[in-house]
């Protein structure tokens, strides 16, 4: 029998039973490999996280570079509703340059760190216990003067000494740290032995009691969630997890499964969230499609066949009795808002309507250019749906100053039988660009034109297209990821025609391309004006 719990979209219950979702998508998340999102794109993101109601969102770490501090601080200026929340290690420029990113939110949190373990201590740090002891320290007095909202984690948690460990997070605890994190770094640690430690902590600090206790795992052995169910069954009552499961190396536990495991379980674990589930699907769309991450299609919860039957039995006991075969409904992660929303006669307002419905509030050129775009695909399409309009609003939306656009292409296969292109670009310049390419296919064609118009040669990594809804009619969406002189960076676009979506998402990456360099000279003198003099982001 299992736990089919009605509940309304946002839970509710003892608030000593709640556990706060404390997302590091764009932050652990964006670590990924080949992940790398652009300021615009990471407040995309944090947008639809405070839709989805996320209690923390990590929105990066501002030290690293100046495009990352560029990102933290338009997220804190611009997203309500989360508290906002940047890491540093212990350092003080790190810790400086964090709150300098930060401090214009509402609700401000640094978060700081240093490794426990003698491994990371004799090796990686080559420095001693009591060196990291003092730092930590420090660390946590040094944020505290800024903020009375501080994380320390001991990273490397799951594989240090326990005393050791308990010594600094008492010492973190009595410098004023709120929130004690225990990362399971490496991914090493099994349900029980990570629930054992924190037990360990809770024995041997019993200020610990006084603070919120937080888990950190990864996914090397495919046990993230596994371990942070355990640690909060163990006491924890924040958990650190991504959009679908992205992270460093296997990734970080994935913020759906979990929030569904206790969701769908309540009356079992008796804890519980304050996660919209409803906004679940549009959040891991909206990930995948801005770093260009697919979701495998058997993921739980959020791949495209979570709730898909195949075998005859199966559907013909879903079809009888939904429960025979589904411990969940589709409709509470919002799989199922694909909702016929707007016609081809529907207009401009009724278009700003459905978009308010999803969230977007805009106006001006911007609802303009959504509404012909709308339009276009509406000419093409019979129905639009939700999920129609969140790929165009997600396309439309992006800030493309200093952008490339592919503004025309035309194709023709020659006399023996090569295909060619020609293209039109306008330049972040402004300058409308032409050229000419051939290739194994049209797109390919198509991207050689690009390359020839603008004078980059850019290589192409990955290029993939999938339908946003089904149907021969279904608007395509096309992600790729490029490289240009050793620099990566991922591209999508969306249309009903698919050399015009690769024409876009190819343009986009080359924008992203572009940006970066761009970001970095223009944040470089952004972030160290607003770092202290003698504190300069590196
Ligand atoms: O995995 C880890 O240890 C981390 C810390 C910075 C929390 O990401
Ligand atoms: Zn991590």
């Amino acid at each position: 029998m299992t736990d089919d719990v009605q509940q309304s979209e946002t839970q509710s219950g003892d608030p000593a039973d709640r556990v706060k979702i404390f997302d590091t998508t764009l932050r652990d998340g964006e670590q990924s490999p080949g992940i790398s999102l652009n300021a615009q794109e990471k407040l995309e993101i944090a947008q639809q996280l405070s839709r989805l109601n996320v209690d923390i969102i990590e929105a990066g770490f501002p030290i690293t570079s100046p495009g990352d501090f560029e990102a933290v601080q338009m997220i804190a200026r611009n997203v309500e509703g989360p508290v906002i929340c940047a890491l540093a290690r212990t350092g003080f420029q790190d810790i400086d340059a964090a709150w300098n990113a930060i401090k214009d939110s509402e609700r401000p949190r640094i978060h700081t760190f240093i490794a426990t373990s003698d491994l990371h201590i004799e090796r990686k740090l080559r420095t001693t216990r009591e060196d990291v002891l003092g730092q930590a320290k420090a660390a946590v007095a040094h944020a505290r003067q800024y903020t009375d909202d501080v994380e320390f984690s001991p990273e490397d948690g799951s594989r240090s000494d326990v005393d050791f460990m308990a010594e600094v997070v008492k010492a973190a605890i009595d410098e004023g740290a709120t929130t004690i994190n225990i990362p399971d770094t490496t991914g090493y640690a099994i349900p029980e032995e990570y629930a054992e430690i924190l037990r360990g902590l809770y024995e041997r600090v019993p200020d610990l009691h006084k603070v919120t206790l937080s888990t950190h795992c990864h996914q090397d052995l495919g046990l993230a969630v596994a371990n942070s169910f355990a640690g909060v069954l163990a006491g924890a009552r924040q958990v650190e997890c991504a959009v679908n499961g992205i992270g460093e190396r296997a990734g970080n536990a994935s913020l759906e499964e979990f929030v569904m495991l206790l969701h769908t379980r309540r009356p079992a674990v008796g804890v519980w969230t304050g996660i919209k589930t409803r906004e679940l699907s549009r959040t891991s769309r909206l990930v995948s499609r801005l770093t260009g991450y697919p979701v495998q299609p058997n993921k739980a919860i959020v791949g495209r066949n979570a709730f898909a039957h195949e075998a005859g039995i199966h559907q013909d006991g879903v079809l009888k009795e939904r429960r025979t075969y589904e411990i969940m409904d589709a409709e509470t992660v919002g799989l199922a808002s694909n909702a016929l929303v707007l016609g081809k006669h529907s207009g401009r307002h009724a278009l700003k309507n459905a978009l308010e419905e999803l969230g977007y509030k805009i106006d001006g050129e911007t609802l303009n250019q959504a509404f012909k775009r709308f339009k276009e695909i509406a000419d093409r399409k019979k129905e639009v749906t939700a999920m129609d309009l969140e790929a165009i609003v997600s396309d439309e939306l992006r800030d493309d100053t200093r952008a490339y656009s592919f503004d025309w292409f035309d194709l023709h296969t020659s006399s023996d039988g090569e295909p060619k292109a020609q293209v039109k670009v306008t330049k972040p310049d402004g300058e409308q660009v032409e050229g000419h390419g051939t290739g194994d296919g049209s797109i390919d064609a198509i991207f050689a034109a690009i390359n020839d118009a603008t004078g980059l040669t850019a290589r192409l990594a990955e290029y993939r297209v999938e339908a946003v809804t089904s149907g021969q009619d279904a608007i395509g969406e096309v992600s790729v990821v490029i490289e240009v002189d050793g620099r990566m960076a991922a591209g999508q676009g969306v249309s009903t025609d698919t050399v015009q979506a690769s024409g876009r998402a190819y343009a986009r990456a080359l924008t992203n391309v572009e940006r970066r360099r761009g970001v970095v000279d223009e944040a470089e003198g952004a972030a160290a004006s607003a770092a202290a003099p003698n504190h300069a982001v590196p």
